[in-house]
């Protein structure tokens, strides 16, 4: 049995775990909160340089209280990237101390790599399509003759930043996903809005500037409805294209907007008209968290890939079709 425990810090949680091939032995998060506004990335980074020591520290107690012994520990993982650049050097300041104290091997982490393979470890998906959306990022990615290519992607910001600038020039409170959401609920009316899928790409940052605009003349209940649905539409139909050019037949909804439930309900149907299943992992499990983290870090390790600290610099725009997953045996290749 392997035990990793890893770091995750690229945005506003820092969150900490040690797993092993069955489970999530114990699990730490300090979640960074804006008095005001959105992130701010200093002050993000400050929150886990703040922390770090202490989250480290309550996760090994509770993985002593439950009997284990750190020198079980057979890996440090963490979020290598992307993400924002303070915030990722704090974690793998953090991370560096830690193999080195405990004399284990470092592994470095792609963030969005994470989320699939939490998502494959905690549902019965096994070859997905992955539609990955939160606030920083949002694509859609499937396993390919050795990577998780990337068949779509936002052009400019993510669909949670989207949809968190607009709710703020609404004056609703950060995060803005949640409350769109309520007030999307009680809509009356559809508010014709842009719609911009460009081959496999789509962008929101024109969306969300026009649904500002259109609270001029509609009620926020009828602009939150119309702004997702179009979003949401947008993501669905590049999801479905890459079931289409893929061939695989299930899909993997990850990141903290997947918490949305007309997103799901879209994607469902969607499914559903072409026979192919539809997965949600547990809430703990979609947004952020350490536990992705660990658990491909322990992927990795099994598979022989490990981290020189000279070379474990981070990498603020670390692209996931970029790292060969070593983890999985393509079985058409070998054939
Ligand atoms: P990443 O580093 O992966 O970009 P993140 O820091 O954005 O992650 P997440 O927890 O994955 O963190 O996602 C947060 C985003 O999810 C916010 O933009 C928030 O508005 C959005 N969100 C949360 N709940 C909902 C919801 N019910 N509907 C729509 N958006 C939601
Ligand atoms: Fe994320």
């Amino acid at each position: 049995m392997t035990t990793v425990l890893g770091i995750e810090g690229t945005a506003w949680n820092l969150s900490a775990a040690i797993v092993d091939e069955d489970d999530v032995i114990a699990e730490v998060t300090e979640t960074y909160r804006p008095k005001t506004g959105g992130i701010h990335p200093r002050e993000a980074a400050q929150h886990h340089a703040l922390h770090a020591s202490n989250v480290i520290e309550r996760l090994l107690k509770e993985y002593r209280d439950k009997g284990h012994s750190p020198e079980n520990i057979d890996a440090i993982a963490f979020s290598q990237g992307p993400g924002l650049g303070a915030c990722l050097r704090t974690v793998a300041t953090s991370a560096r101390a830690l193999a080195l104290s405990l004399d284990v091997p470092l592994v470095g982490v792609n963030h969005c790599i994470g989320h699939v393979e939490i998502g494959r470890w905690k549902t019965p998906a096994v070859d997905p399509v992955v539609l990955y959306v939160s606030g920083g990022n949002s694509q859609v990615l499937a396993h390919r003759a050795g990577k998780y290519r990337i068949f779509g992607e936002t052009l400019d910001i993510g669909i949670g930043n989207a949809l968190d600038k607009f709710a703020r020039g609404a004056g609703l409170t950060h995060p803005g996903g949640p409350k769109v959401e309520e007030y999307a609920r009680k809509a009356t009316n559809y508010v014709k809005m842009p719609y911009v899928v460009k081959g496999m790409d789509f962008s929101f940052s024109g969306l969300s500037t026009a649904a500002t605009d259109s609270l001029k003349d509609n009620s926020l209940e009828d602009v939150c409805y119309s702004f997702q649905e179009n979003a949401f539409a947008m993501l669905v139909e590049v999801t479905e294209r890459a079931l289409a050019h893929t061939g695989k037949s299930e899909v993997l909804l990850a990141g903290g907007v997947g918490a949305n439930m007309r997103l799901r309900e879209m994607l469902n149907v969607m499914c559903e008209d072409r026979g192919a299943s539809f997965y949600v992992p547990e809430k703990r499990f979609m947004g952020d968290n350490g536990a992705m983290i660990a658990y491909t870090g322990l992927l990795m390790f099994n598979s022989g890939t490990t981290l020189p600290i000279e070379s474990s610099h981070v990498d603020p725009s670390f692209r996931p079709d970029t790292v060969d997953v070593t983890w999985i045996i393509d079985e058409k290749e070998v054939l």
